[in-house]
């Protein structure tokens, strides 16, 4: 059975594939971490990771030990530069990271600590498992930023972005909230834009094809984002409102 139409795009069936199996594919533990690293993960992650409540309700403006404007989530941050940097320049916002790789949670966790960050707070998990526990409306900004492309067919079901995900994007996005998106695998676009189009609370907000051929302005290049650049590589970038009507 396939999962693309003969035009390319996902058919309705793949997006709606329900819940994949396991949940977590790639790898979580890399190479070994350096002494200093091992030792934030032992000693400040406790501080700053979210446990996810036994209630099915997480309140994530109560997860800051200091009041804060809204709350930012960033899904698979890998390293960990792009939701650094947010942080650091917008000290009056909440920050949500998710990230099931070990070895980018030391990363980041060592910049937090030189940078002083108390803006961060961390899910060492899959994105999928947080999505659930948080209430409609509560977050300002989605970043889901080059999620892995799973470019072969057989594992399209692994794919993080889909007509589940995309819904619940939605359900949590504030009025108005922004959804950020982006990919280097073309398969991976237009099965994420068949997704995120068919989400009536979503409104896409390019204008014309450059529009999401350019990088947006405001912000660091990612790690991966960098290496897909210098391979030549296009990506694309794609940035929802979610409708204040809806
Ligand atoms: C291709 S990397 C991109 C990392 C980073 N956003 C960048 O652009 O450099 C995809 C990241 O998503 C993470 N990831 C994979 N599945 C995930 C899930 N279910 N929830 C959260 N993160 C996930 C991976 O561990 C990996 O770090």
């Amino acid at each position: 059975m396939t999962s693309s139409t003969s035009s390319g795009a996902p058919s309705t069936d793949a997006l709606r594939a329900g819940p994949p199996q396991r949940l977590l594919y790639g790898r979580r533990v890399g190479h070994r971490l350096r002494p200093g690293r091992k030792r934030l993960l032992e000693e400040l992650l406790p501080k700053l990771a979210i446990t996810l409540p036994a209630s099915g309700h997480l309140d994530p403006r109560a997860l800051f030990s200091r009041p804060v404007a809204a709350v930012r989530l960033e899904i698979g941050f890998g390293a960990g530069e792009h939701l650094e940097a947010e942080a650091a320049a917008h000290p009056e916002l909440g920050f949500i990271g998710v990230e099931p790789f070990v070895g980018g949670v030391a990363r980041l966790l060592s910049a937090i600590a030189a940078r002083g960050l108390d803006n961060i707070r961390i899910l060492v998990d899959d994105a999928r498992l947080l999505l659930p526990v948080l209430p409609d409306a509560s977050i300002r900004r989605i970043d889901v930023l080059f999620p892995d492309p799973w470019p072969k067919t057989r594992h399209h079901k692994r794919r993080l972005v889909n007509r589940e995900t995309v819904a619940e994007f939605a359900r949590i996005l504030e009025p108005e909230g922004e959804l950020r998106l982006a990919t280097d695998d073309p398969g991976y676009a237009r099965w994420m834009l068949a997704a995120l189009l068919a989400e009536p609370r979503l409104i896409w907000c390019a204008e014309r094809a450059a529009d999401w051929r350019t990088p947006w302005p405001d912000r660091p290049l990612t790690r991966y984002e960098r290496k897909a650049l210098a391979a030549g590589r296009k990506p694309v970038y794609f940035r929802f409102l979610r409708r204040s009507e809806a």
